[in-house]
């Protein structure tokens, strides 16, 4: 069906489990990467930047509760030119297990595993510079005013990596680790030999920390120009949706319009995509598809 076929090399998995109970009570029966950020379901912010990178062929990974929400919501992918795949985390054991529950689903693939909260806007070109390169890994690092929140990444004067760190009380640097991590296929094993941490889960620094000791770890500082927010507490999920209402309303375009990037990047075609702005014409997301293909005509 699809209109492009080339491989990447890559797969990709968004990881939407958790209990999400810094937004209880509404995440005591609702998933967080459900709730919408503005005018959409927050999933799609982290599926349009797999998609955008390239990256067709995507693992979604929940809690058994939610998982059916999502098949119901996404589907097999193929209306967007992207294939879906699903599994179940049973209990919240920590982001690297995400290899361990991928690593089928991976095959010999390398893996760009995102945060199901996590929204990044603007220029993408960072996140395809990193699937360029193929052996080692790839994370990012994000200046921001609390770092403690985070996974923490310290550079000394040249830039070189001296230190990483999760949500360190006394962080070394305001760089703060985004939700957006590219490793080559190793990271299966590196995460099948991983301890449990003191709380209990398997860490995500740990991950990076075996590519530094290989020396076979990039921190890319992402530039000033992308906005990479969080949605994790109320306060952060209201500015996210403002973030996205302010920009969308401005110039006009949608912010992670699956059906828009999967037409745009030739993964549908237009015959596809008036098919799918028809399925969604009630709504002002559907009467957008249609100025979309207005626009592409010119
Ligand atoms: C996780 C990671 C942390 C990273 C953050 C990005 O933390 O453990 O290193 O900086 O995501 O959102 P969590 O938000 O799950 O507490």
């Amino acid at each position: 069906m699809s209109v492009e076929t080339s491989k990447t090399g890559w797969k990709g998995i968004v990881l939407a489990g958790g209990a999400g109970s810094r937004l209880h009570p509404v995440t005591l029966a609702a998933s967080k990467q459900m709730l919408p950020v503005y005018d959409k379901p927050m999933i799609y912010y982290p599926i349009a930047t797999l998609m955008l990178g390239g990256i067709r062929d995507i693992l979604i990974i929940s809690t058994p509760t939610d998982l059916p929400r999502f098949k119901e919501l996404l589907g097999d992918g193929a209306r967007i030119g992207c294939q879906f795949e699903y599994v179940a985390q049973e209990a919240p054991r920590g982001l690297p297990e995400a290899f361990i529950l991928g690593a089928d689903f991976i095959g010999s693939d390398g893996v760009t595993l995102i945060l199901g909260d996590n929204l990044f806007y603007g220029d993408m070109q960072f996140f395809r510079n990193a699937l360029a390169r193929h052996k080692g890994g790839t994370v990012f690092g994000y200046p921001v005013q609390d770092p403690e929140r985070y996974g923490v990444v310290e550079f000394d004067e040249t830039g070189k990596v001296l230190s990483i760190e999760e949500k360190p009380t006394a962080p070394k640097s305001r760089y703060a680790i985004p939700g957006l991590y590219c490793f080559d296929n190793r990271v299966i094993d590196v995460a099948k030999n991983l301890r449990p941490s003191d709380r209990g889960e398997l860490e995500i620094v740990d991950v990076i920390q075996r590519y530094l000791d290989w020396e076979e770890l990039r921190v890319e500082k992402m530039a000033r120009g992308i906005a990479w927010l969080d949605t994790g507490t109320p306060q952060s999920l209201l500015e996210a949706a403002n973030f996205v209402a302010t920009i969308e309303h401005r110039q006009g375009f949608k912010i992670a319009c699956l059906e828009e990037i999967a037409l745009r990047k030739g993964m549908i075609n237009r015959k596809q995509f008036i098919h799918l702005s028809e399925e969604l014409s009630k709504s002002a997301y559907g009467g957008y598809l249609e100025m979309v293909l207005r626009d592409l005509d010119g």
